[in-house]
Parts: C-alpha cells; sequence; structure tokens
C-alpha cells in the first residue's frame, strides 16, 4: 500500500490523535543518506514506524551500497493496529531485498506504546532486565502536546525527561537508547531549537549527541505537503558522543522530488552560543544566507551616504520617572516604546500597556525630546518568537499629532540631523530593513536578539534613488513579507 493510500485511509482525526504523517519518499530517501559509517551488524531502531518508510528507505540505501554490513536488525513500535499490516508487509520486502544483497535481514515489530515500554524499561535498566541498544535509529516521531498529568508524561519524567510534546519524549528515549557512537537520524518539527518550553530538552539532547548536519526545508510545509502539515520540520544527523564537532554542516532544500541541496560548514559555535543559558540552536538557511550576502555586498551606499542618521530613543525612563505620565494630559508629549509598534505603524496612545504614554514637555525634558517628523523606527530587543530580527515601523506625524515626541531607549530611531526624514526615503528603508535579505543578512553576524544602533550604520544600503522608488510603490505599510520581499527585490534588480 502506497504512503498516500495509507494517509488517505487513516481517519484525519486518527492521525491526528496518533501524530500520524508519514514521511515522503523522497525525504526518507535523504534522511537514510545521512548516515556515517555503520558496524558489520546494525541494531536499528524505527520508533512510530508508520508502514515502515524510514527503514525501507535506510534498507534500500545500504543494499546499494553495502558497506561491509552483512545484518540488520530491526526493532519497530507502532501503535496503530490499522497500519501494521502496511509494516509488516514493508519488512517482508526489506528482508527480500536484503537477501538479494546478501545482507541478513531479521525484524521485531512491537505493537506497543513505545514511551510506556521503553521508560519502564530504562528505569528498571538498574534491577532488571537491561535495555535495548541500537547502532543506527531512523525516525519521524508522532507530534502531539502531552499534558503535564498525563501518562506519557509521568513515564518520561521517571527517566528524568520532562517535556511538552511526544515528539521530544520520543527523541529524548531514543538517545539513551543508543550505544557509544550510535546514530540518529530524526525528522521532527523545529520548535525544539527555540522553543522556551523545550529548554530542558536542548540540553539534554545537545549533553549526549554530537550533531553532525541540520537540514531545513525552505518553505514551510514542503516536506509534508500531501497532509498539509505547516510545520517547520528540521532533519537532524547526530551520533551518541559529549564532544560537539567543531563544525557541522547545515544543509536546506525545499522538499520537492529532485531538488537540490544547499550545503554549507558553519562552526558549531554559531549554531549554539557559548554563554546562552538557554541553549538556543541557529540554524542559518544555507542557500539563503549566501545570497543574502551577494546582495548586501552589491550594495555601497551606507547611512552616512544617504544623509541619515540612527540613535538610541534617548528617553531613559527611570532617570526622568518623574516626568512621566501613563495617559496623555495637558502638557505632555507623545512617549514611545517598542510596545506601541503596530504592524507597520505606530499605535499611540496604548492605554492597557504596562508602560507610560506621555512625558512631560518642559526644559528638563526637553533635550530628551526630538521635534514632530517622519522617523523609521527600530526595535532594539526582539522576542525570541519574532521572525525577524530586524523590525521596523514608521512614525508618522499625521497619525500622531504633536510638536515633540519622546522615543524611549528600547528603540532606534532613523533621523536627518536630528530632524524627520523625506517621507518616501523613511518608507523605503523602512521595506529595505523588513525585508527578508537583511534579516538574513543580519543573522550571519548577530547571533543575538539584540540589535545595536551600531549594528544598523554598519549595513550597506540602497542608493537614495532606488529607496525613493521602493518608498513610492509602497501605498501600504500593512504588507505581507512577501510583497515587502518582492518589491524590495525588484527595485534592488532593477538599479
Ligand atoms: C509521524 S508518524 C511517522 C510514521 C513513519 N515513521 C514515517 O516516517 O512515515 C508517527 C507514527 O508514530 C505512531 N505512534 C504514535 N504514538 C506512538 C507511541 N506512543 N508508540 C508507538 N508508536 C506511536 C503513529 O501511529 C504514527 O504512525
Amino acid at each position: 500500500m502506497s504512503n498516500a493510500a495509507i494517509s488517505e485511509s487513516a481517519s484525519r482525526r486518527r492521525q491526528g490523535e496518533l501524530g500520524q504523517f508519514l514521511t515522503p519518499a523522497p525525504v526518507a530517501d535523504f534522511m537514510a543518506s545521512l548516515f556515517g559509517l555503520l558496524p558489520n551488524v546494525v541494531r536499528l531502531l524505527d520508533a512510530g514506524a508508520g508502514a515502515g518508510a524510514l527503514t525501507a528507505a535506510f534498507v534500500s540505501r545500504l543494499c546499494e551500497k553495502s558497506d561491509g554490513v552483512r545484518a540488520i536488525e530491526a526493532t519497530l513500535y507502532e501503535l496503530d493496529p490499522f497500519i501494521q499490516a502496511a509494516l509488516s508487509e514493508t519488512m517482508q520486502d526489506c528482508q527480500r531485498i536484503c537477501a538479494e544483497a546478501g545482507i541478513r535481514f531479521s525484524f521485531a515489530i512491537h505493537a506497543t506504546d513505545f514511551i510506556q515500554e521503553m521508560s519502564a524499561l530504562l528505569e528498571n535498566s538498574l534491577f532488571a532486565t537491561k535495555p535495548p541498544a541500537f547502532d543506527v535509529a531512523i525516525v519521524n516521531p508522532p507530534y502531539r502536546k502531552i499534558g503535564a498529568d498525563s501518562a506519557e508524561r509521568r513515564n518520561l519524567r521517571q527517566v528524568g525527561v520532562e517535556t511538552s510534546n511526544l515528539y521530544t519524549g520520543f527523541v529524548a528515549l531514543i538517545q539513551r537508547l543508543l550505544a557509544p557512537g550510535g546514530q540518529i537520524v530524526g525528522i521532527t518539527p523545529r520548535s525544539f531549537c527555540n522553543g522556551p518550553y523545550f529548554r530542558s530538552f536542548r540540553e539534554d539532547f545537545l549533553n549526549n549527541l554530537e550533531i553532525h548536519r541540520l537540514h531545513v526545508f525552505e518553505s514551510r510545509g514542503a516536506a509534508f505537503r500531501e497532509d498539509s502539515v505547516l510545520q517547520e520540520n528540521i532533519i537532524f544527523h547526530a551520533v551518541k558522543g559529549r564532544k560537539q564537532p567543531r563544525q557541522l554542516v547545515i544543509s536546506s532544500s525545499s522538499g520537492e522530488h529532485g531538488d537540490i541541496v544547499a550545503e554549507k560548514a558553519i562552526p558549531f559555535a554559531e549554531i549554539v552560543h557559548k554563554h546562552d543559558a538557554e541553549k538556543f540552536i541557529h540554524i542559518p538557511s544555507a542557500s539563503g544566507h549566501a545570497a543574502a550576502k551577494k546582495t548586501m555586498h552589491g550594495l555601497h551606499s551606507t547611512l552616512t551616504s544617504l544623509g541619515v542618521s540612527v540613535s538610541t530613543g534617548r528617553v531613559v525612563d527611570f532617570r526622568l520617572k518623574d516626568a512621566l505620565r501613563w495617559k496623555p494630559e495637558k502638557g505632555t508629549v507623545p512617549l514611545l516604546y517598542p510596545c506601541h509598534f503596530n504592524g507597520g505603524t505606530v499605535h499611540w496612545p496604548m492605554p492597557e500597556a504596562r508602560k507610560p504614554n506621555a512625558i512631560l514637555n518642559n526644559d528638563e525634558t526637553r533635550p530628551w525630546l526630538v521635534r514632530a517628523g517622519v522617523y523609521l523606527l527600530t526595535k532594539r530587543f526582539t522576542s525570541k518568537e519574532e521572525r525577524r530580527r530586524l523590525v521596523a515601523c514608521i512614525f508618522d506625524p499625521e497619525a500622531v499629532e504633536s510638536e515633540w515626541l519622546g522615543f524611549e531607549n528600547h528603540l532606534n530611531y532613523f533621523h536627518s540631523d536630528g530632524h524627520g526624514l523625506d517621507r518616501r526615503l523613511a518608507v523605503g528603508l523602512f521595506a529595505f530593513l523588513n525585508s527578508t535579505v537583511v534579516d538574513q543578512y543580519f543573522r550571519r553576524f548577530s547571533g543575538h536578539t539584540q540589535v545595536n544602533a551600531t549594528d544598523l550604520r554598519t549595513l550597506t544600503y540602497p542608493d537614495r534613488k532606488t529607496l525613493q522608488a521602493i518608498g513610492t510603490e509602497m501605498k501600504s505599510l500593512d504588507l505581507s513579507q512577501d510583497e515587502i520581499d518582492g518589491l524590495v527585490e525588484k527595485h534592488l534588480h532593477a538599479h
């Protein structure tokens, strides 16, 4: 039975409960191609095996090049009774192909709960039966949130795994079952790389698995187009051990069949930053980064040559505490914080915000204020969840009327010698700074989420004419990322 037929026959709801999304054959084959040197006898684990697509891909790769492997002993876990027949059929096919290639293939299918069974084995390992050990694990684990009181959570907790999703639970257990030097290739959502709830999982993963390769899909959903799973997926190849390699391969593709894989070697220190307590796994997209570098190096203007300056907001709120007001009142002027950013524009006042909306306009505060005008603002600190590192918005004096303004210290503002900017230029800069090209370029050199005025000064920019042309064509500030990118690209290539 084909993957497509199986996914049609199983109801969507059931698929959701079991976290069942079958790996398309080209992706499975790519995953199988990532393993390094193998022992003569390969003890293989396929947890959440579905119809066996991953084991099948591993077997057919190995049979093509054999590499001295004499035997494969496959262990498969699959809970869904409706897919068991397809799974044993696939295993029999594997046996046949292996026999033709002179490789002994044996398999054991466990129609049981992998989490429950392995947690119990690992927990009791000191007293009773030893858990099995594996040289190779190939896995597309089920994805589903597991509640704090669920049986899965309790099982995992018994072996020291604290995690809120099935997929990280699977990977954490597999890691424990690998023999030293054992390898895992997995495809999972990308959320564990920087999700705030995955910190302890990341720590466990990075302390016990050496990452050799990370592969990302350029467009969302590409890997599972048939199931329209809009998860961002990642494929990793890691080896059980405690010494991360100095560098690893980052690659990307669209997930479509026959598509070209772009790869790049990146120092491990750029992927996981040494002093990052959160242990985020940063994954630059190989092709996007190379293209962004090329584009940015083709630009020759600087902020100075454009007659534009960038400064950090001058109102340091705790120093001017007495002058701050929650709501605008007589004698005050608008005070802007990043919380006033609203899409591409400023939304002010925000009475529900936890920041003051106004500042007194008097002799004491005036040195820290600016005259009204069109300004481009960027956040100095973006949250980890934010899609882009650079988040820019336009301050429009027509939307917020006032002769003076205060920009708070958590934002940077672009100005012309302390005054507002030409509107078209400001909007052009807005589009440019919000574009994916700049974001990707920026991520190349900045590992953290902070954007300093100096960073913005060191960027190269399109010339004034190009920026103004972008600004003229941009009729709304509320464009989608694709629309912004399209507009910027069009003008960068035209000039
Ligand atoms: C994302 S699918 C992947 C299937 C297959 N490995 C593939 O790549 O095509 C995950 C599989 O895990 C199975 N599964 C879910 N929870 C499980 C559990 N606790 N123990 C064993 N299998 C489970 C589901 O039925 C599903 O077939």
